[in-house]
């Protein structure tokens, strides 16, 4: 079986790491495949958006391979990490909207992978945390930057200097995650994203993400700027005519993504 599957539903892709016995520990064959999807799949004029979940019902990712990594020799230490950190910043990089469907809980890694994401929707029975400093190192695939700026400088020290763990409530609390559900319902609060994502028109969606990612942190005037030239992607779109052109005969739009 596959340590990692791809399945298409319509426009979206659904990717799962599937190492259940290890709770989807990212190893570095993972991480390489990983890598080589997020490529792919952001070349792919059929996809729209991508879903990342985990199999099985006790972890969406526990992190690292901690297995694998106790047999790496100090010396390749670093390019092990860099394999890591750059799968999770490939996925980062993305410009399709990516939803983390957190099937169960995230440590390490399975965070930092979760919060390259555009959106994270969670069981409600899971907990996640940056956990790292736990076992003598700090989270180096993204999670000192990525974690301040989505919930704050002083609550990611919290969970990141203490190493702690939260629950989905309280995740959801603190921005960390968008929506819980019962476990039950998981899928279809991911496919009404999907569907939200759906009646929206893909170039719109990705110049939107780029001005909001390029222009975050920016000076205003920067901002402004990036925006005006995402903007400008849009301007002479087909789907731009169709979105006129449907809003004026009360239909839904067809968007072509070009
Ligand atoms: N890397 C490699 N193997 C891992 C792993 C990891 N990150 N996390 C769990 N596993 C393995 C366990 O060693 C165990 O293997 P075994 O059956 O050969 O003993 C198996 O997965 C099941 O783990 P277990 O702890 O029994 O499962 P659980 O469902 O009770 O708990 C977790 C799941 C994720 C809560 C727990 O495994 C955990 O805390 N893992 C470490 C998470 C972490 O700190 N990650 C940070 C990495 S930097």
């Amino acid at each position: 079986m596959s340590e990692i599957l791809v399945e298409q539903h319509g426009p979206a892709v659904f990717v799962t790491l599937n190492r259940p016995e290890v709770r989807n520990a990212l190893s570095r064959a993972v991480n390489l495949k990983l890598t080589e999807l997020a490529e792919e799949l952001g070349q792919r004029d059929d996809v729209r958006a991508i879903v990342l979940t985990g199999a099985g019902d006790k972890a969406f990712c526990a992190g690292a391979d901690l297995k694998e990594r106790k047999g790496v020799p100090a010396e390749e230490a670093a390019s092990y990490i860099n394999a890591i950190a750059g799968a999770i910043n490939s996925w980062g990089e993305l410009r399709k909207p990516t939803i983390c469907m957190m099937n169960g809980s995230a440590y390490g890694g399975g965070l930092e992978i979760a919060l390259a994401c555009d959106f994270r929707i969670c069981a409600d029975d899971v907990e996640m945390g940056l956990t790292e400093v736990r076992l003598g190192i700090m989270p180096g695939a993204g999670g000192t930057q990525r974690l301040p700026r989505l919930i704050g400088e002083a609550r990611a020290k919290e969970l990141i200097l203490l190493g702690r763990r939260v629950s989905a409530k309280r995740a959801l609390e603190i921005g960390l995650v968008h929506q819980i559900a019962p476990r039950v319902s998981l899928r279809a609060t991911v496919d009404a994203m999907l569907a939200d994502l759906a009646g929206c028109a893909p170039l719109s969606v990705t110049s939107a993400k780029s001005a909001i990612e390029r222009g975050y942190g920016r000076a205003l005037e920067d901002g402004l700027t990036i925006e005006r030239e995402c903007y400008e992607v849009t301007l002479f779109s087909e789907d731009r005519d169709e979105g006129l052109a449907a809003f004026a005969e009360g239909r839904p739009p067809k968007y072509q993504g070009r």
